[in-house]
């Protein structure tokens, strides 16, 4: 096997494949398997090794593996271990043993009266280290004076340079020299002392490189978080190991003066989707108590473990880089005790009933669920109430963790989030690359609030790429990652509006390369796909031709599609079944709350939605008297709707002048809501509906 397109023999295959450290059968079929299988995962390219392909597999780079495979697994742990704590200068080999025994637990295990003949020596020997001999020197160096030890440039240039290089690659650093100079004290000096936003930022990146190293885990990348939010002040990296067994760690590097349960509330939300089975929050700041509690329930709930590096275990690690090995591994031992034994988890309790009892998890349970003492929650109250419903005044994160604490589940969401708007409404949009994080943010909280048999509506319009005439796919991967996350999508609806006006006026009326935008998409999405739903609650009203004849009825015959339409085909079924394009207009100009807001000179909100989209979905998925909710109600459409239907209804809107509109809605008795205008279908068209014609067959 050789670099650079050269041709190979199976017979050289089997020496390279040697020399790069793997065990080879000599038997050919063995080889010839061998052989596809690399192709297959793309390390033989042709005839040629594609190396960066082959160091993502392997795990390290072709010149470290190249380099340590003489050696057996404690050295090159030891060296690996050197390579994670970043050593420059003379330091005690104790140092480095006891991380490599941190980072590979389970996997090497070294004899530390043996060290200075098994380990140091050979690996002096090869080229790797330095040894200082210290007054009564290695033997039994748990005790006494431990020999200290330094990297050679040997060292530095196989081993510890092209894994620093693997990482920064990931991460997205070229300058992979001038990172391993920087040590650990000035990442985190940088972290406290950066004003900059971007400083700040590529400070916190680097710090995440860093505990990657120290850890020895492989980088997976980071996540783009939304500077305007946080101000360059948090990363969230993401890395993994495949050691004993595979583990993904969710990192968060955070320059702030408190690590609250909201920032671990986030990150635990994050983890649903990331898949991440540990937490580590890395601060300059301090854990507040409310934080610590949260934490140490999400341990004892959830199969996930969340573990904090502090502003004072920071320095800690800056001024001893191997610290972190006991600060870590404090927090476990102290998660094993957090986490309940199997004998709580399944309810064994025993004759003697002496096991803890059994605590169901519920779905969806990682969310905040205990607030700490100094954290108290002020969104407890509603803005307003009616006889069916409350509206909270608030961001609909905070209140849906104070409505899902307080044990209320609901039956329908039903909402039409902010979109991504090319041009930005009055209400704050999210850029369409940060909506989609944004909007997960939400799902946990959803499917907590969520009844099992309940659904979730979101009614989410398209928008166009700026400057080109092409749409942006961010509601198609936000459809994606919801459905990732545990939803099904039951159905997709299409909100018709024709009177939607033809923008982009660029693309549609002037160049004429685009023709008018006239639907919405409305997602309806179920945890259960036999999700609570009923379509004889929203059967349309015949159209003219059907009704025709149901009263004079109708000679059964054979279709020209084949349909035999039966004498069955005359039972009056109380209405038509809908299709999934829902068609009416936006145009709502003599509204009780328009007419309110006129009197009161109150701006109305600029993005309602017409009162027939949450009427059509509150009834095919509810029943009198259950809940609905909307997390971003706006001017509460969604509420109204409801108090018509006679469902109860809960509304939080992040906006206090749109939230006090929307009592507008309420000051007059509520009555039905009569049903849409039916467009009228010119009868040499079409005979009789489709839908009406296939309502027989449906039973
Ligand atoms: C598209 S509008 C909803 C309009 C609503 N369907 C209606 O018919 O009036 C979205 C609303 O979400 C609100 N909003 C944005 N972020 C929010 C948050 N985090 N919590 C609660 N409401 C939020 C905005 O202020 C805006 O009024």
């Amino acid at each position: 096997m050789k670099s650079g397109g050269a041709k190979f023999s199976l017979g050289e295959v089997t020496a390279e494949l040697r020399k790069r450290g793997f065990h080879v059968s000599d038997n050919s079929s063995d080889l010839s398997g061998v052989l596809n299988w690399l192709r297959v995962a793309g390390v033989l390219k042709d005839y040629s090794v594609d190396e960066e392909k082959y160091s993502e597999l392997a795990g390290a780079s072709t010149k470290t593996i190249e380099s340590l495979k003489g050696l057996t697994v404690p050295q090159n742990s030891f060296l690996r271990a050197l390579a994670a704590l970043g050593v420059k200068d003379w330091t005690p080999h104790n140092q480095v043993v006891e991380h490599a025994e941190m980072l590979y637990s389970g996997e090497v295990r070294y004899n530390w009266k043996e060290l200075d003949r098994v380990i140091l020596k050979p690996l002096e020997k090869e080229g790797f280290i330095e040894i200082q001999k210290r007054p009564k020197s290695t033997e039994g160096a748990r005790g006494g004076k431990p020999a200290e030890i330094k990297p050679t440039e040997k060292f530095e240039k196989e081993v510890s340079l092209p894994i620093l290089e693997l990482i920064c690659k990931a991460a997205g650093f070229s300058d992979v020299r001038e990172i391993a100079s920087i040590s650990f004290a000035d990442v985190v000096s940088g972290v406290q002392q950066k004003k900059d936003i971007d400083d700040r930022a590529r400070a916190l990146e680097i710090l995440a490189v860093k505990i990657c190293q120290l850890l020895g885990l492989d980088f997976m990348g980071i996540r783009a978080t939304d500077e305007d939010v946080v101000a360059g002040g948090e990363v969230d990296a993401f890395m993994e190991s495949a050691r004993l067994v595979y583990s993904r760690w969710q990192i968060q590097c955070k320059a702030s003066a408190q690590i609250t349960y909201e920032a671990i509330a986030k990150e635990v939300g994050v983890a649903e989707v990331s898949l991440a089975t540990v937490i580590l929050i890395v601060s300059t700041g301090k854990i507040t108590d409310g934080a610590a509690t949260y934490r140490k329930k999400i341990i004892s709930k959830s199969q996930l473990n969340i573990a904090i590096i502090d502003g004072e275990s920071l320095e800690q690690i800056a001024k001893s880089p191997a610290s972190i090995g006991s600060i870590l591994n404090s927090q476990a031992r102290e998660a094993m005790q957090i986490k309940p034994r199997p004998k709580a988890v399944f309810g064994l309790g025993g004759v003697s009933g002496g096991g803890a009892k059994a605590i169901p998890a519920k779905a969806g349970e990682r969310v905040p669920d205990i607030v700490g003492a100094d954290e108290p929650f002020k969104l407890t109250t509603p803005a307003y109430s009616t006889p069916m419903g409350d509206m909270f005044c608030g961001d609909a994160y905070d209140v849906l963790g104070y409505l899902v604490r307080k044990g209320i589940r609901v039956k329908l969401i039903v909402t039409s989030p902010p979109f991504a708007l090319v041009r930005k409404k009055e209400y704050g949009n999210e850029d369409a690359d940060k909506y989609v994080d944004w909007f997960m943010r939400f799902i946990p909280l959803f499917r907590s609030i969520l009844q099992p048999e309940g659904s979730l509506v979101i009614d989410i319009g398209s928008t166009w790429i700026k400057g080109i005439p092409a749409k942006s796919t961010y509601h198609l991967k936000l459809l994606l990652q919801v459905c990732e996350s545990g939803f099904y999508l039951a159905q997709e609806f299409y909100h018709y509006n024709p009177a939607r006006l033809p923008t982009p006026a660029e693309w549609v009326t002037i160049r004429r390369l685009r023709v008018k935008d006239a639907v919405n998409n409305v997602w309806w999405l179920v945890q259960d796909p036999f999700a609570d739903a009923d379509n004889r609650r929203v059967l349309r009203e015949y159209s003219d031709s059907m009704k025709a004849l149901l009263r004079n009825g109708y000679k059964a015959k054979l279709r020209p599609s084949g349909h035999d339409i039966s004498t069955k085909f005359q039972i009056d079924r109380g209405g038509s079944i809908p299709p999934n394009v829902l068609e009416f207009s936006n145009t709502e100009s003599n509204s009780q709350y328009l007419r309110a807001c006129k009197e009161r000179g109150i701006k109305p909100h600029p993005a309602r939605f017409p009162i027939y989209l949450p009427d059509f979905f509150i009834r095919f998925l509810t029943k009198p008297g259950e809940l609905v909710l909307d997390p971003f109600a706006g001017s509460n459409v969604t509420g109204e709707a409801a108090e018509r239907l006679g469902r109860k209804w809960i509304a939080v809107e992040i906006d206090e002048d749109y939230a006090k509109g929307s009592a507008l809605r309420f000051e007059k008795p509520a009555r039905p809501i009569e049903r849409p205008p039916r467009r009228r279908v010119p009868r040499e068209r079409v005979a009789l509906r489709e839908t009406e014609l296939s309502l027989p067959f449906v039973q």
